[in-house]
């Protein structure tokens, strides 16, 4: 069997024009444009480069995009209270704080300053909580976005047969909860997980996302099965720059029915989902419908 290529980039491009179609629709029906804060502590080079492309993004929507750049030995406290003052903000839909932290900020303490109903990053325990319990929540949006592409591609995903490998706060763990909640047979698989390949070619869904280049070679893969790679890992080849999933893609795409590449595949879906969880926050926050096939 040859895979579908599950194309994330037009994908993402599809949802990005529908929440810029729905935030036409509030700004000309409501007077409410949606506004997203994010915040940078610090100058890693890789959350710089993801911070611009969200700011850039959320403009393109039609949406206020507010960057808040601080110095990398910025104190919990001043941290806290800008947190404070944008929970307050009632222009202020969304607010994320861009990860990792320098190592003096308590990420956990953080994350958790965040008002629920703003935290468009679903990291904050409520939302965890109200995930879990599969009540209306606030959804991390990797795992979200790979939940849109799943439906997309099966309709249904009843009864499937679903393996997350990896059991990370922000991929693994969420992604399970969501298929859960799609009613597939669920397994979170991770490093200590026994007969591993056996357990993923039992599989009609794999999730990879661990972060390991090509640990999931194509024959731990079911005929036909469908194939979620979350990893964006940078190697070196040919003496060359590459980037790689968690899924060696040239093998399993000889045996998926459907599978996602990297780059290309989950990847720019995260944006996405983010743009659409801002939409969905600014929604609640002012009593309207909901985005519809934009939430979990
Ligand atoms: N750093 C890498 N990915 C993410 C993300 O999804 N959200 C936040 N807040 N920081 C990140």
């Amino acid at each position: 069997m040859v895979a579908q290529v599950i194309d994330g980039k037009a994908f993402a491009a599809k949802v990005r024009a529908q929440v810029a179609d729905q935030v036409a629709k509030l700004k000309e029906e409501n007077g409410i444009t949606p506004g997203l804060a994010v915040v940078l502590v610090g100058e890693d080079p890789a959350s710089q480069v993801y911070v611009r492309s969200k700011g850039k993004m959320t403009v393109e929507v039609g949406m206020n995009s507010y960057e808040h750049k601080l110095d990398v030995d910025t104190s919990e406290e001043d941290l806290l209270a800008l947190i404070a003052k944008l929970n307050n903000d009632p222009a202020v839909h969304g607010i994320l704080v861009q990860l990792p932290l320098p190592k003096h900020l308590n990420e956990d303490l953080v994350i958790n300053s965040i008002d629920p109903a703003k935290d468009v990053d679903g990291f904050h325990i409520s939302n965890v909580g109200l995930l879990g319990t599969g009540q209306k929540s606030m959804v991390p949006c990797t795992p979200l976005g790979c939940l849109m592409m799943l439906r997309d591609h099966h309709g249904s995903l009843s009864g499937m047969d679903a393996v997350v490998i990896g059991r990370s706060n922000i991929v693994g763990k969420p992604m399970a909860q969501l298929l859960l909640g799609d009613s597939c047979t669920v397994t979170i698989a991770h490093s200590r997980t026994k007969d591993l390949p056996d357990v993923v070619r039992r599989a009609d869904i794999v999730v990879a996302a661990v972060g390991r280049p090509e640990m999931v070679p194509g024959d731990w893969i079911k005929e036909g099965a469908t194939v979620i790679d979350v990893g964006i890992n940078r190697i070196e080849r040919d003496g060359k720059n590459k980037l790689v999933g968690d899924v060696d893609y040239a093998s399993a795409a000889e045996r998926a029915g459907a599978i996602t590449p990297v780059p290309g595949g989950v990847g720019p879906m995260t944006i996405a989902c983010l743009l659409a969880n801002t939409l969905t926050a600014c929604c609640r926050a002012n009593s309207l419908p909901e985005p519809e096939g934009l939430t979990a």
